[in-house]
């Protein structure tokens, strides 16, 4: 399928997917902010670890990814902030499609999707207030811009009180909110978690949820890989299933039963 040498059809024969993507003109409610279409990822040494994956984020959805270890949840993360690009297929972030851009907007592209791990990732010689800040430094943001927007996501994550302290002087909970302020400090359209809960423990992990959720009622996209099925079935959100690189299920309001 090509999607940009065509030239461009007149608006009432835009596909789907060119309106979904915000290529063709498309009412705000039905953009999505992510796209990814008939893709497949295979790795050098022939593992395809993706196949043939069809998925359409609207902007504002809270969407949990789920399945056993090895589905290809971690790859697909890989995709959306190309840290990989895909073998097969289009991915499509927030209109842009990330095979097809310039090197040069690469990082304007990444800055909308703020991305937090399982291991959180911290800088561990910086206070909490200077890994966020680290954030903002890298991309050349002005000084006097770094203090308003780190100080106003500390207190988005409840960290206002902490803001000195070394990640080893924190909890596991306050460790992964510091990198959801990291992640938050760009205004991201998207958030991007993998298995953020994997080393915390339940009532940790519920708080965790909880900051998630309520960053999503601020209109941010979540989309966060989990093996926690008693946390997807008690929130009745968005549940995309993969299992061998492919979707096998995609519900809203659904819950989720580990097969493994
Ligand atoms: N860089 C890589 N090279 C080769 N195979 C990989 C690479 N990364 C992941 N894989 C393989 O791709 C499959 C999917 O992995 P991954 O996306 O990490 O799954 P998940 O996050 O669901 O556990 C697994 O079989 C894994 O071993
Ligand atoms: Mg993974």
């Amino acid at each position: 399928m090509t999607l940009t040498a065509a030239p461009s059809p007149p608006e009432a024969a835009a596909s789907l997917l060119d309106r979904l993507t915000g290529r063709a003109r498309a009412p705000r409610a039905e953009r999505a902010v992510v796209v990814l279409h008939d893709v497949t990822k295979r790795y050098p040494n022939g593992k395809e670890a993706l196949k043939d994956v069809d998925l359409v984020v609207p902007e504002g959805d809270f969407v949990f990814l789920v399945g056993p270890s090895g589905a290809g949840k971690s790859t697909l993360m890989k995709l959306l902030i190309r840290d990989e690009l895909a073998t097969k297929g289009v991915v499509v972030i927030d209109g842009a499609d990330l095979a097809r851009i310039p090197r040069r907007r690469v990082p304007k592209v990444r800055r909308k999707i703020g991305i937090v791990f399982q291991d959180f990732k911290l800088l561990p010689r910086k206070s909490v207030w200077e890994n966020v800040a680290f954030a903002l430094e890298v991309t050349g943001t002005p000084r006097r811009r770094i203090r308003p927007a780190v100080d106003s996501v500390l207190a988005v994550v409840g960290l206002t009180g902490q803001a000195q302290q070394l990640p080893t002087q924190l909890s596991g909970g306050e460790q992964q909110r510091t990198a959801i302020a990291r992640a938050l400090v760009h205004d991201p359209r998207i958030i991007i978690a993998d298995e953020p809960t994997g080393n915390l423990d339940p009532v940790i992990s519920w708080e965790i949820i909880q900051l998630l959720l309520r960053i999503n009622e601020l209109g941010v996209t979540i989309l966060m890989a989990t093996h926690d099925a008693e946390v997807v079935t008690a929130l009745r959100k968005r549940v995309v299933a993969l299992e061998d690189g492919r979707i096998i299920r995609d519900e809203m309001s659904a819950a989720y039963h580990r097969e493994d």
